[in-house]
């Protein structure tokens, strides 16, 4: 395999120290000449960047070069793939999108709903700027986006670049429970072969193979009803949002046992309880900026001081290993199998032909072939109709202006549903974030 280069978009992201331990795990997968940072906060980037260089030169030797900057020219030139993760507005614009809507008596969240809405209407921005950028100097390099609202920046991505089919949105939150299915059987996680269909968060696995092809599906269905569902991967295992979050999925399941939902079906299935449970001092947002930032952070220096990573474990995790090997398999025509968003054109044949829906499919060198899913029952169908109209329309209502569509893509959101209460929401949202939406009409 010829060795490719890599630029990471939001360099100073908390997932990038994370990431680099997983390129170093993985170089014989995804063999790389060369790594880029790109951020526009180059203070954030370098405590990152001086971290990584240090990690980089013990592990990884056969890498050429390493670089971190805000120049985009520099960035993007004759790049093979890039990843991005960028936080339009950061983690203090994350806390509002949390705290507005529990004033208001609905959920605050990152991706769904109120708070989902918000992000993305700040997220459009800047991610079509740079998936132009990139492609003046990289005309054929795979992105791959996992910015969020995956879901949003992805429907609007295939509106402003339809022919460019290059672009893949991808999310790790099904490998990252397919890694709690796996240690339930006893198995590792890449022997599981999922069936799954739905939106980004917004999904279901409706079946869990092994490698020869038995179904597990029941035994781990009830191995999840009658044990404790908890997240196994490092990076969330001790996390107590993200516990309470694995054990509603049993819930899920008890309630509607057909099939093994996503996580994030807990904001639409319960949102009154899980509004009432929320406090706005303490949203994901700060757990995040006491947690896993100061954690990263604290990371960084400590490296930086030692000038070694001798005394620390360096070990991937399932969201850095997943992007990799999904940009391996795209690269080198691997043709392996991961759940990634694609659009619908009758993959899943009850539902609109551009719908965004994220499914299992075959990852080539010439872009995700997914496998037909056939028609979806009733109750699902319904669900993510509702999702995809409100998501929908809140793309359209970036591009046309439209006060209006926001209105009505909150109504429809089941984390909101009355009328009065989505416009209540929409208007402090409007004000909190004049600095990053358009105007709207
Ligand atoms: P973060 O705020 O720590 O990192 C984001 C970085 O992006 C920051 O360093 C920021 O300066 C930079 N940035 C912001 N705007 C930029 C721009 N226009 N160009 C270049 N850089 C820019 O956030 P985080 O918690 O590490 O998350 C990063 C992103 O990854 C978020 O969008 C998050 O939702 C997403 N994410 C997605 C998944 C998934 O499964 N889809 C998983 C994890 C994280
Ligand atoms: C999962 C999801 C991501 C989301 C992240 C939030 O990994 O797939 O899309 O950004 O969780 O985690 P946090 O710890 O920041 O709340
Ligand atoms: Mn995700």
């Amino acid at each position: 395999m010829d060795r490719k280069n890599l630029v990471i978009v939001g360099g100073g992201s908390t997932y990038t120290l994370g990431i680099v331990m997983s390129l170093i795990e993985e170089k014989a997968n995804f063999p790389l000449k060369s790594i880029t940072f790109y951020d526009i906060d180059a203070e954030r980037q370098e405590k990152i960047a001086k971290a990584a260089a240090i990690m980089l030169e013990e592990h990884y030797p056969e890498l050429e070069q390493f670089n971190y900057t805000t120049d985009k020219a520099a960035a993007f030139k004759n790049i093979d793939t890039a990843f991005i993760q960028i936080r339009t507005g950061g983690l203090a614009m994350r806390e509002l999108d949390e705290q507005i809507p529990i004033k208001h008596g609905a959920i605050g969240q990152e991706t769904s709903g109120a708070g989902g809405m918000a992000y993305g209407l700040r997220s459009i921005k800047d991610m079509t700027e740079l998936i132009r950028d990139i492609r003046q100097y990289s005309k054929d390099a795979w992105i791959l986006n996992y910015t969020n609202p995956a879901a949003i920046v992805g429907l609007a991505l295939k509106r402003e670049f339809p022919e460019d089919n290059r672009i893949l949105n991808i999310c790790d939150m099904p490998i990252a429970i397919m890694k709690s299915y796996a240690d339930l059987l006893d198995k590792d996680v890449w022997e599981l072969v999922p069936e799954y269909f739905g939106l980004n968060h917004f999904g279901w696995f409706s079946k869990i193979l092994d490698e020869e092809g038995n179904d597990l599906t029941q035994e781990l269905k009830g191995k999840i009803i009658n044990g404790d569902f908890i997240p196994t991967d490092k990076e969330i295992a001790n996390d107590e949002s993200w516990i309470q979050t694995f054990r509603k999925a049993r819930q899920m399941l008890i309630d509607f046992p057909e099939f093994l939902p996503n996580t994030y079906l807990q904001y639409y299935l319960y949102p009154d309880d899980l509004a009432k449970k929320e406090s706005p001092d303490n949203t994901r947002a700060r757990q995040v900026i006491n947690g896993r930032e100061k954690r990263v952070h604290e990371l960084c220096d400590h490296i930086v001081a030692q000038q070694t990573t001798k005394d620390i474990h360096v070990e991937s995790d399932i969201h850095g290993v997943y992007m990799i090997r999904a940009a391996a398999s795209l690269i080198f025509n691997l043709k392996e199998t991961f759940i990634v968003m694609v659009e619908n054109n009758g993959v899943i044949a009850n539902l609109p032909n551009d719908a965004l829906v994220e499914v299992p499919a075959m990852l080539t060198n010439n872009g995700p072939k997914a496998f037909a899913v056939g028609d979806i029952p009733t109750f699902y169908k319904g669900l993510i109709e509702n999702q995809h109209a409100s998501e929908k329309l809140i793309v359209e209502a970036y591009y046309e202006k439209s006060y209006t569509k926001l209105q009505q893509a909150m109504t429809l959101n089941r984390t909101i549903v009355h009328a009065p209460k989505a416009k209540a929401i929409l208007d402090d949202l409007i004000e909190a974030n004049k600095d990053y939406w358009p105007e709207f009409k």
